[in-house]
Order: C-alpha cells, then sequence, then structure tokens
C-alpha cells in the first residue's frame, strides 16, 4: 500500500503547468492541514489499512516547501503507526522555499527524500519558464539537504523548450551531476489545457533525435533509467508501486486514490475541500481497463508484464515483439527494451 499527499498551494504559478495549485489562496493553509488529517483518518478506515502496511508517502503538489514543516506534525502523528519502519517517505520541493528550517524539520518528521522541482540552470530557461529561483538557490538548496542528512535526493528537469539545444541541455544535465543526487526525472514540456502556454506557438521543440540523445547523456552520466522520464542509482519505491498497479491512499485536494478496481477523487476546489474533506466522487474501472492499464504502465516502465496477463491474442503480437527483439522476456516477464515506443506498442497489442 501506498500513500500520496497533495499540497495545492505554490508561491507562484509556472505557465506551463496544470497540477491542482493555486498561489493566491494561502490564507486557507491552515485549515486545510487541519483537513487533511480528517480525510486521512476516513481513508484508513476506508482502506482498512493495517498498522506498519505503508511502505511509501509521497507529498507532491503544488509545492509542498510552501507549508512549514510543523503543520505537517500532526498528519505524520496519524499516519506514523501505519508506515513500515523503513517506509520510503519522499516530498516535493521547490529550490526558493526549501528553506534550512524547511528542511530540518522535515527531516525531523521522518522525510527520507526530497524530489526538487529545478527544471533548468539556466537563467534564460528558467525566465522562459517562469520559475522564481536561480542557479544558486538551486544548487544551495540542495547541497544543504544534503549536509542535513537526506541520502536520498532528486531533480526534475525540462526538455523540449524552444530554447533547447543539446548543448544546454547538457550543460543543465552536468551542473545536475555534480550534485550530490542520486535520481533525476526529466519531462517533455507538454503544452496544458487551460495554461497560459496553451495554444502558443514556437514553445516547444519536437525533435525526437534530441530528446533521444539527451536521454543517453543521462545515462552516460550515470543516471541508469527505469521508466520513460526516470533515471537513478535509486529507484524510487513510490514510482515502481504506481506502477505495479499497487492501491493507494490519495489524501487532499486534487490527490487520486485507488483500491483494487476502484478510484477515488476528493474535490479539486479548495475551499469546499476544506469544509468538507471527505466528498469525493469514485470511478469504477471495468477489467478491460485494469488489464490495459497494467500493459501501459508495464511498457513504459522497468516493472514489465507477466507473460501470464496477455489473453492469448495478445500473446501473438507479443511473440512477434520479442522475435523483432522489441520486447524481451526473463523469468517469465516481458519488457519493453525502448520506453520512446511503448505508447505504439501498447496501441499495436490492442488492435483486434
Ligand atoms: C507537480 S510539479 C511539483 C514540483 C514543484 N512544484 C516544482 O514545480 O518545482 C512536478 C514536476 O512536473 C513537471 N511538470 C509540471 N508541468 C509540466 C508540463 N506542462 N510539462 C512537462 N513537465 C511538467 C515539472 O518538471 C515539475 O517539477
Ligand atoms: S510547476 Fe510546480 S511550482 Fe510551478 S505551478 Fe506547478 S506545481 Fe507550482
Amino acid at each position: 500500500m501506498l500513500a500520496y499527499l497533495h499540497i495545492p498551494f505554490c508561491d507562484s504559478k509556472c505557465p506551463y503547468c496544470a497540477f491542482n495549485s493555486y498561489e493566491n489562496k494561502h490564507a486557507l493553509k491552515k485549515a486545510y492541514m487541519y483537513a487533511i488529517t480528517q480525510q486521512l483518518r476516513f481513508e484508513l478506515e476506508h482502506f482498512q489499512v493495517s498498522q506498519q502496511s505503508i511502505h511509501s508517502l509521497f507529498i507532491g503538489g503544488g509545492t509542498p516547501s510552501t507549508i512549514e514543516a510543523s503543520l505537517y506534525a500532526p498528519f505524520f502523528e496519524i499516519l506514523m503507526p501505519y508506515l513500515c519502519k523503513d517506509a520510503e517517505i519522499t516530498s516535493e520541493a521547490n529550490p526558493h522555499s526549501a528553506t534550512k528550517q524547511w528542511l530540518e524539520g522535515m527531516y525531523a518528521l521522518g522525510v527520507n527524500r526530497l524530489s526538487f522541482g529545478v527544471q533548468s540552470f539556466d537563467a534564460q530557461k528558467l525566465r522562459f519558464l517562469g520559475r522564481n529561483h536561480t542557479r544558486e538557490i538551486a544548487i544551495n538548496a540542495i547541497s544543504l539537504a544534503s549536509t542535513i542528512g537526506f541520502k536520498n535526493l532528486s531533480l526534475d528537469l525540462m526538455y523540449g523548450t524552444s530554447l533547447d539545444t543539446l548543448k544546454r541541455l547538457k550543460e543543465d544535465l552536468s551542473i545536475a551531476a555534480s550534485l550530490p543526487i542520486n535520481h533525476l526525472s526529466a519531462y517533455a514540456l507538454t503544452l496544458e489545457e487551460s495554461t497560459p502556454f496553451f495554444n502558443r506557438t514556437n514553445l516547444t521543440n519536437d525533435s525526437e533525435r534530441m530528446a533521444k540523445q539527451f536521454v543517453q547523456a543521462i545515462i552516460q552520466a550515470g543516471f541508469p533509467q527505469y521508466e520513460i522520464s526516470n533515471f537513478g542509482s535509486y529507484e524510487s519505491v513510490h514510482n515502481k508501486g504506481y506502477w505495479k498497479g499497487e492501491n493507494y491512499l490519495g489524501i487532499g485536494s486534487g490527490a487520486v486514490g485507488f483500491l483494487n478496481n476502484r478510484r477515488f477523487y476528493p474535490t479539486k476546489e479548495l475551499e469546499s475541500y476544506t469544509k468538507n474533506p471527505l466528498s469525493q466522487s469514485t470511478e469504477t474501472l471495468s477489467e478491460e481497463e485494469l488489464h490495459a492499464e497494467k500493459i501501459f504502465l508495464g511498457l513504459r516502465s522497468c516493472v514489465g508484464i507477466a507473460l501470464s496477463h496477455f489473453t492469448p491474442k495478445e500473446q501473438v503480437k507479443v511473440n512477434v515483439l520479442l522475435k523483432e527483439k522489441k520486447l524481451t522476456c526473463k523469468e517469465n516477464r516481458v519488457y519493453n527494451r525502448n520506453y520512446f515506443i511503448s505508447d505504439e506498442i501498447a496501441l499495436y497489442l490492442s488492435l483486434p
């Protein structure tokens, strides 16, 4: 079992970002942090969670570092008995709000992994992406986290913007690789609906060649790829749990929970969530949807797919792909060799 906590606050809203987060609702922070404790109590019963059975908590956003560490304490107090002793406890953070006080406070609460939203170390690219930190702020925040004692550190880089050249991407990578991190995520800029970037031209660079060269450079820099966008000598327990189809609690406004064949959606609207954190909508997934999702996630990551999962029709196609060396098979599991074509393979397998 996994747990996800969503923090829908940011210091400023980036023009490309469609995540449920607000830059102008800081007055609701205290009420929100109380509301998540109410929902957590409810979900622990609802999911019938046993003690010491949650092996990963991920605090995402939004920007978790916009909430002072002490406000997380009541949430941790309730969750602690349900966490395994060696649970991975990750929080996302923005370089500019991950202060010494916040880092020390989160470390004291038991957070043992941080994922920093860096995107780039290049001043021009940071401006283009509307980010409010500098190269120095990012480097200092990550170094400080390491000094405080965080062993597992990750950072996010963004590629596929119109400013990118391979040289520029490699410069970002070389700074990243010089920092005390053991994990890196690289995301291609997506122009999301209802964001200022949507429908604007000349913002992206869709060069597949450059994307592939960047991925190769990341691997060569010592970060093995274990999913389409994730790299590192440390493989996140949380990420892998999602790709394996494990159940997860989803706490917070805009979070998603998953139990067997149902997804739960607490309201995205912040005011109504703080007033009534237990109200949520439910979606029931069909056998076919669950089947397709397992294939989709398995092909995009190192998790792979059990041979026995495929229908006889799919197995015929899997055999073709194995012969063509597009897939490999080890101990009765099938693995994709090239994550860039995972969607095409999933589509091919789903065709009648
Ligand atoms: C939800 S954000 C949280 C991290 C933190 N708030 C930050 O941005 O620094 C997680 C990551 O998603 C990625 N992301 C968000 N919107 C994106 C988009 N439109 N295209 C590509 N990546 C995106 C960014 O790399 C970001 O670091
Ligand atoms: S990318 Fe991160 S900091 Fe920017 S608006 Fe989205 S969640 Fe907030």
